[in-house]
């Protein structure tokens, strides 16, 4: 682990604290912190610990924690990683949140590099997954390998988005920009956005401490986005769909939809709902927060329902009761390693 990234402005950023934070949440949960591609701004080999396999939490295991999560008012489960393909069981841990997510009316979502998903779909969507989200910084062959690592393609992102569109799946696209590297592309991600159906979210790189260097070297704001799409396509500033989203939306000229994630320059920090689950099920209120409560190790030990749900509302409080951003120093992360 390198050294910690000492934030001073984060300070001023303080949001709302707890009654004011809503009982309305989205868990993420990591199903691993492996991943195939080696995009520089994320770099698996970064990763301080993946968890071994055995300490991974199993279907059951899942199943028993989902039904405590959604006793607190979780309203949508985005599976993520690393990359949640490379789990065998994938399709085991997703129906183990479906079956108490169907209930309460949940959604279940999966972010992935398509590298893989394209034949799990349909049983994904079986197990019931309701939306997609798909990752890719380029269209362009030439540049697919140096931007995302060896094996990563284009098509089959494509594949994977018709197949989900043919079993009645919405999909998103993630594209993480970077100057000098991929910023001339953002009109042609707008195209490709019309012709296949997909929603394009635009997303700043966030300084995560993992690739600090690369990213002072292409660092492109989220205002500088939007100016470089409105220069030629326009963009019309829309409302979020929920306070909590965060992408803020645009639509061109010709009306077509895009998001901006721009977590660094607009914190969205006072409206997050965001909870995190790790592979080991570690729970954590903030992408930032080290470590987390170890609902997943007390599971193991033999905690009843009773005690998880202590540790559980533990780490809701801590949630409403502090903002991440406060904390002036942060350790540097992975998003593969706390699950992007
Ligand atoms: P939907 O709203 O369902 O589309 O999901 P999402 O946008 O949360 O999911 P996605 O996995 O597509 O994440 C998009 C981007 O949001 C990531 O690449 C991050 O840049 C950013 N992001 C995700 N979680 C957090 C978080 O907890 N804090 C901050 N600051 N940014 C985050
Ligand atoms: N900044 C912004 N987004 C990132 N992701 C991974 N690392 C970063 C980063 N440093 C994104 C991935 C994926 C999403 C879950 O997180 O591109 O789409």
């Amino acid at each position: 682990m390198g050294l910690p990234i000492v934030d001073e402005e984060a300070n001023t950023q303080a949001g709302p604290s707890g009654a004011a934070r809503r009982l309305r949440y989205t868990l993420r949960v990591s199903v691993l912190e492996q991943c195939q591609l080696d995009c520089r701004y994320c770099r698996p080999g970064a990763v301080t610990s993946p968890t071994e396999a055995a300490r991974w939490l199993r279907p059951d295991e899942h199943g028993r924690l989902a039904e405590l999560f959604f006793a607190r008012g979780i309203e949508k489960v985005r599976f993520t990683g690393g990359e949640p393909t490379l789990r065998k069981d994938l399709v085991d841990v997703v129906a183990a949140w479906s079956r108490p997510a169907i209930h309460r009316g949940a959604r279940l979502a999966l972010t992935t590099n398509a590298l893989r998903a394209a034949p799990l779909l349909p049983a994904l969507k079986n197990a019931g997954l309701g939306t997609l989200t798909v990752h890719l910084d380029t269209l362009r062959a030439d540049r697919v390998e140096g931007l995302m690592g060896a094996g990563a393609c284009v098509d089959a992102v494509w594949d994977t988005v018709d197949v989900a569109h043919a079993l009645g799946l919405p999909v998103k696209l993630n594209m993480v920009v970077q100057k000098g590297r991929n910023d001339d592309e953002l009109a042609a991600f707008i195209d490709q956005s019309q012709a296949r159906d997909v929603e394009v979210r635009f997303i700043e790189l966030m300084n995560t401490g993992s690739a600090r260097g690369y990213v002072k070297e292409v660092f492109i704001s989220g205002r500088e986005i939007v100016d470089v799409v409105a220069a030629t396509r326009g963009a019309r500033p829309l409302p979020r769909r929920h306070p909590s989203d965060p992408a803020a939306l645009y639509q061109t000229h010709d009306g077509v939809v895009f998001g901006v994630i721009a977590s660094d320059t607009e914190p969205f920090c006072s409206d997050c709902d965001r909870l995190r689950l790790s592979a080991d099920g570690r729970v954590r209120g903030c992408l930032y927060q080290p470590g987390g409560l170890p609902l997943g190790a007390a599971l193991r030990a033999g905690a009843s329902d009773a005690a998880l749900l202590t540790l559980l509302d533990a780490a809701l409080d801590d949630k409403r009761s502090h903002h991440p951003l406060v904390q002036v120093v942060r350790q540097p992360f992975s998003m593969a390693d706390v699950g992007g």
